[in-house]
C-alpha cells in the first residue's frame, strides 16, 4: 500500500485495503458549478495517454462547511463531495497529488482506497507578495499563485504601493505611473553596495490585474491589494507632492529602508484623492477586503507636528497625539471604502480602542502580541508574526522548522471570543530581484505554513511532515521551482551556493559555509 504525501496533511483519513484504477480517459462527471475543479484534475488525466475506464465524480452536497471535502476512493469510483467551490477544488487538488504519487501499472494510476474528511483549521491562509520594492512580472504572480492553491492557500495579499514604487494603472491618475511606477535604479545588492542603475518603470496595466484576479479565482485564491497608508507613500508623494504637508517635490525611492513620507492628513485633497483612486481600483478587486497599510507612520509624525494643516486639524477635533491622528486617518479611510463594500486590514502598528472596529488588524510585531490580543476581542486578526512567517527572512533566521512549530495557542491567540480570522506569510523583496530567489525565500518554508494554517495542532508532526515534504521537493524539482536547499542556513550540498537574491551579504555568508565544508 502506498501511503500519500498530502501537504497539508487532510484532518481526518482512513486507507482501505483494496484498488481503483484510473486512466487518463476516465470521465470527471461535475456537479455545473464545479466544473472548473474538474478541469483541474483533467488538465492532469489528459497527459496521460490511456483507455476509457473508471470514473470520478464531483458532487454539490448542501450542508457542508465552506472549503469542506470528502474524497472517496472505493472500488466503484472516485467521489468528492463538498459544499462549495473552494471544497470541490480542495478535493480535485489532492486527488491530482494522489494520482501523481499513485502505483503506476499498464499505463494506468492505481489508488488505494481511501476515504479524506477534510476541512481547514483556519479560513484565512494567506501569503502576500511586495510588487514595489521589486517588480514581478504577471506570470511570475500567476506562477506563485498556482504552487499556492497546490498547498491550498486561499488569500493572495497583493502590497502595491509603497517607497519604492507604485503598482496599478490608473487612467485617473497617470502621473501615478509616469512618476511613481518609474525608479532610476534599484538598490537590489544589500545595504552599503550600489545600485543597479537600471531603470525600473513597472506597473500592473488594469486588464493584466484583472486576468490575476481571475486566474486566482479558478484557484480559490482571493486577492487582497493593499495601498499603504499613510507612511510608505513616496511614490505616490513623487506623483502628487501637493498631497504631503510641505509640497516639496519628493522622488520614488531608490535605495531600500523606509522613508519619512506622509500624507498630509490636514488636507481635505489627500480624502478626495484617494476617494477617486479608490473608485477607480476597487472594482479590479472582488475581494470584500482591502489592505490599508498603516505600519511605521511613526516615521512622519515629525512632519504632522511641523505642519500648520494637521495642527490645525488636531485642534478642531480635540486630538492629542499623532498617534491618534493617525487612527482618524485611517477611520477616514474606512470611511471611503465602506462606500465600495470593503473592509480595510491594517497592520498593528495603527490599532487602537478608537480606531474603526471594523477594520481587522494584521499582527506582525512580536511585541504587539498583548495588544492584539486585547483587539482581537473586537476586531478580526490576521497573524503573520515576524518571527515565524517573514519569508524574506533567511533560513538562518527563519527556519523551515522554526515556521512549522507556529502555535496560536502559545501566542495566546486562540481563546474564546477572540476573532482569529488565520494566518499569512510574507515575502517583502526589498532584497528578492528575481522568481529564483522568490522561490528560493517562499519554498519549502510555504509548505509548513501551509500545513500550519490548514491541519489542526493535534494532527500536525514536524518529523512527519517532513518525510512527505521529500516528494513534495521531487514535485517542485520537475516545476522547476527554485526551493531552498538550506533549511536552517547551515545545510548546503556541495559546490552549490544559494543566496536570497543577490544580496551581497548573504552570498559572502553562502560562500563562508562553502568553504567550511570543504
Ligand atoms: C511591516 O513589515 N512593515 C508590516
Ligand atoms: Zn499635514
Amino acid at each position: 500500500m502506498v501511503i500519500y504525501n498530502i501537504i497539508p496533511k487532510p484532518n481526518k483519513y482512513v486507507y482501505g485495503d483494496s484498488e481503483y484504477e484510473i486512466s487518463s480517459k476516465s470521465e470527471v462527471l461535475c456537479s455545473k458549478e464545479f466544473v472548473e475543479a474538474g478541469n483541474y484534475l483533467t488538465d492532469y488525466l489528459k497527459t496521460k495517454p490511456e483507455e476509457n475506464e473508471g470514473f470520478i465524480k464531483i458532487k454539490k452536497v448542501e450542508g457542508m462547511p465552506s472549503e469542506a471535502y470528502t474524497l472517496k476512493i472505493t472500488n466503484d469510483g472516485v467521489f468528492i463531495n463538498a459544499g462549495d467551490y473552494a471544497g470541490a477544488f480542495y478535493g480535485a487538488v489532492t486527488l491530482k497529488t494522489i494520482l501523481m504519487q499513485a502505483k503506476k501499472q499498464n499505463g494506468k494510476a492505481v489508488l488505494n482506497t481511501l476515504v479524506i474528511e477534510d476541512k481547514p483549521d483556519n479560513a484565512y491562509r494567506g501569503a502576500m507578495l511586495d510588487c514595489s520594492r521589486h517588480f514581478f512580472e504577471a506570470d511570475t504572480v500567476k506562477s506563485l499563485l498556482d504552487n499556492m492553491a497546490f498547498l491550498k492557500l486561499n488569500k493572495f495579499h497583493w502590497h502595491l504601493s509603497d517607497d519604492q514604487g507604485f503598482r496599478i494603472e490608473s487612467k485617473q491618475f497617470p502621473e501615478l505611473n509616469e512618476i511613481g511606477s518609474k525608479r532610476a535604479s534599484r538598490h537590489l545588492k544589500g545595504f552599503g553596495m550600489e545600485n543597479d542603475n537600471a531603470e525600473d518603470y513597472h506597473f500592473y496595466t488594469q486588464e493584466e490585474i484583472k486576468d490575476i484576479v481571475a486566474y486566482a479565482k479558478q484557484r480559490n485564491i482571493e486577492i487582497i491589494p493593499e495601498i499603504d497608508l499613510p507612511g510608505h507613500t513616496m511614490a505616490i508623494l513623487a506623483a502628487k507632492p501637493e498631497l504631503s504637508c510641505t509640497g516639496e517635490k519628493a522622488e520614488v525611492l531608490t535605495v531600500n529602508g523606509i522613508s519619512k513620507a506622509i500624507l498630509c492628513a490636514g488636507n481635505e485633497a489627500v480624502f478626495e484623492f484617494l476617494d477617486k483612486l479608490f473608485d477607480e481600483i476597487c472594482p479590479l478587486f472582488p475581494s470584500a477586503q482591502f489592505h490599508i497599510g498603516g505600519d511605521e507612520a511613526f516615521r512622519g509624525y515629525k512632519l504632522w507636528d511641523d505642519c500648520p494643516k494637521c495642527s490645525a486639524l488636531k485642534q478642531k477635533e480635540g486630538i492629542s497625539s499623532n498617534k491618534e491622528l493617525q487612527i482618524w486617518f485611517m477611520n477616514r479611510v474606512c470611511a471611503l471604502l465602506k462606500k465600495h463594500g470593503k473592509t480595510p486590514v491594517a497592520w498593528d502598528d495603527c490599532m487602537g480602542d478608537s480606531l474603526d472596529s471594523s477594520i481587522a488588524c494584521q499582527f506582525w510585531r512580536p511585541n504587539a502580541v498583548a495588544s492584539v490580543r486585547k483587539q482581537s476581542l473586537k476586531r478580526d486578526v490576521i497573524i503573520s508574526s515576524t518571527s515565524y512567517f517573514y519569508f524574506d527572512l533567511k533560513y538562518s533566521v527563519i527556519s523551515l522548522k522554526k515556521a512549522y512549530k507556529f502555535n496560536k495557542v502559545k501566542v495566546g491567540l486562540n481563546k474564546p471570543g477572540q476573532r482569529i480570522l488565520g494566518l499569512e506569510c510574507e515575502l517583502w523583496t526589498e532584497w528578492i530581484d528575481s522568481k529564483a530567489s522568490l522561490e528560493f525565500s517562499a519554498f519549502p518554508r510555504m509548505n509548513a505554513f501551509a500545513e500550519v494554517a490548514w491541519t489542526e495542532l493535534k494532527n500536525r508532526s514536524f518529523t512527519d511532515f517532513y518525510k512527505r515534504l521529500a516528494w513534495h521537493k521531487t514535485y517542485m524539482k520537475i516545476k522547476d521551482v527554485n526551493y531552498s536547499r538550506v533549511e536552517s542556513g547551515f545545510i548546503f550540498p556541495k559546490g552549490i551556493v544559494y543566496h536570497l537574491g543577490e544580496d551581497g551579504s548573504e552570498f559572502k555568508k553562502s560562500a563562508e559555509i562553502k568553504n567550511a565544508e570543504k
